[in-house]
């Protein structure tokens, strides 16, 4: 039995004050505990969020962290720094990461492996531009991205992962794909980790759809066979909205 996720995004939004009323307003709604709620929140954050999410379920996540484990780095944040809050949950290769800050596949199989060695668990995401939607060769591409950021990992090791599945133009867009798109890429994903790693893992494995998802569309998209949750952006910033898309299983 997978673990159905709901995983919000909050980017480089909302103040501290902001940030505590959410997580405050989502701890005091009702929400089923089958469904994990995590949080990815700014780093000045993390700690007060944890602090308030602590006893109830919710969990919260990095955003980032840095493919070194330490040293003259100024600005970022490492690993062991995540952890050493209590944090347990960290975004990895995010397309607007992979745009801005140049993020290869590379580095991300760094990150990768620090999180791990940390104990931390990698949401990793991965997901196509709207040119290779349209050349069609969408499937080749993501299957690429896992295939050099996670494919060295031992079956043990991957099957720890959270994948996000986000195509680039449906980020932030109000552009989704369909049910039936993001159904056949969670399928071929899928049925390229069981050529790897076996089917037993890769039935496992949580692989979250993210994308402009909203109240509207969650219970379709989730509804679908191999989707297994959602990672949000827009929509995680409203406490109404995003209970709603918790429910939406
Ligand atoms: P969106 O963002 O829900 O605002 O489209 C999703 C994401 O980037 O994780």
């Amino acid at each position: 039995m997978r673990k159905q996720i709901a995983a919000g995004n909050w980017k480089m939004n909302l103040s501290l004050e902001e940030g505590q009323t959410l997580c405050h307003a989502l701890k005091s709604a009702d929400r089923p505990q089958n469904v994990l709620t995590i949080l990815g929140v700014p780093c000045p954050y993390l700690k007060s969020m944890h602090d308030i999410c602590i006893d109830d379920s919710i969990c919260i996540a990095a955003q980032n962290v840095h493919h070194e484990k330490n040293g003259a780095y100024t600005g970022e944040t490492s690993v062991s720094m995540v952890k050493s809050l209590g944090i347990d949950y960290v975004i990895i290769g995010h397309s607007e990461r992979r745009e801005y800050q140049k993020e290869s596949n590379e580095m991300l199989k760094t990150k990768v492996d620090l999180a791990l060695e940390a104990s931390l668990t990698p949401i990793f995401c991965c997901g196509e531009s709207l040119d290779v939607r349209k050349s069609g060769a969408q499937n080749d591409f993501v299957s690429q991205q896992l295939k050099e950021s996670l494919f060295h990992l031992e079956g043990a090791d991957f099957s720890k992962l959270i994948i996000a599945y986000e195509p680039i133009w449906a980020i932030g867009t109000g552009e989704t794909a369909s049910p039936q798109q993001a159904q056949d890429m969670h399928h071929a994903l899928r049925t390229f980790i069981a050529a790897q790693y076996g089917q037993d893992i890769a039935n496992g494995i949580s692989i979250l759809y993210g994308g402009s998802v909203k109240p509207g569309n969650a219970k379709e998209i989730f509804g679908q066979a191999d989707v297994d949750g959602g990672l949000v952006g827009g929509a995680s910033l409203k406490a109404d909205d995003f209970t709603q898309i918790i429910h939406s299983f």
